[in-house]
């Protein structure tokens, strides 16, 4: 179903009592100060899930999701944890595919296709991350890339499965620079992936969240959402912040 969603991916930051404040902190400030029906996933590193699914029970349109999972359902796969541990904690959501998993732990498309569908047999929704390198940008191939990871990662899907997908745009060499894509930039390339999705699972990928990730910012967040086929954001060090992440849920 397409709702307009801010997730914040904590990446790998804080201490189990700072992750409690910043959690109930930005769940207050989005109780009392946010009005519209849009969603915000908060997404802690592992350890902290279960805490903060009990700081967000009961709270409309909060939900808590994982960084990333295994693809396999259990086994001698030290440090790795898997979907029903996840879900056994009570989140809902699993970041797959983001660039640091990508680029830092080799992550390719085809381990990233089969996250995806473990994702989803086990009941959770998947946020699907794809993008570009500056790179890539440059040479004008960025759109034709961009489709690639779609296609490689999610195109094995069933129509219902593809139903619960969330997507997240995010242009690798806007993550953690400062350096937003401009809203026209976001626009066309969320325009072009719907598309692209259209061409597989047809009428659905009109109902499919894409998120714009890279920088978003209190002070952006408005203009990037503003644009049609921009559905929300994932966010990364501004959701360390509980008074800069609220003002962007706020934006949605
Ligand atoms: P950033 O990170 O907001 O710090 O650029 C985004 C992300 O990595 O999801």
């Amino acid at each position: 179903m397409r709702q307009k969603i801010v997730a914040g991916n904590w990446k790998m930051n804080k201490s189990l009592t700072e992750a409690q404040t910043l959690a109930s902190e930005v769940i207050n400030m989005v109780k009392d100060e946010y009005r519209g029906n849009g969603v915000m996933v908060l997404c802690p590193p592992s350890p902290f899930l279960g805490v903060v699914v009990n700081l967000a029970k009961g709270q409309p349109n909060v939900g808590v999701g994982a960084q990333n999972c295994h693809e396999k359902d259990s086994g001698a796969y030290t440090g790795e944890i898997s979907t029903s541990m996840i879900k056994s904690t009570g989140a809902t959501y699993v970041i797959i595919g983001h660039s640091e998993r990508r680029e830092f732990f080799n992550e390719n498309d085809a381990l990233l296709a089969q996250k995806v569908s473990k994702v989803l047999d086990e009941g959770l929704t998947p946020i699907f991350c794809c993008g570009e390198p500056l790179g890539i940008r440059e040479s004008g191939n960025h759109i034709k890339f961009v489709k690639d990871q779609l296609s490689n990662g999610l195109f094995h899907l069933s129509d219902e499965d593809f139903k619960k997908v969330v997507v997240a745009y995010e242009p690798i060499w806007a993550i953690g620079t400062g350096k937003t894509a401009s809203s026209d930039q976001a626009q066309e390339m969320h325009h072009e992936l719907r598309l692209h999705l259209a061409t597989k699972f047809g009428d659905i990928s009109n109902d499919t969240s894409v998120l714009y990730g890279g920088s978003v910012k209190p002070d952006n967040a408005a203009d990037l959402f503003s644009r049609p086929d921009v559905d929300g954001g994932l966010v990364g060090g501004a959701s360390l912040k509980s008074r800069d992440f609220a003002d962007i849920v706020k934006a949605i």
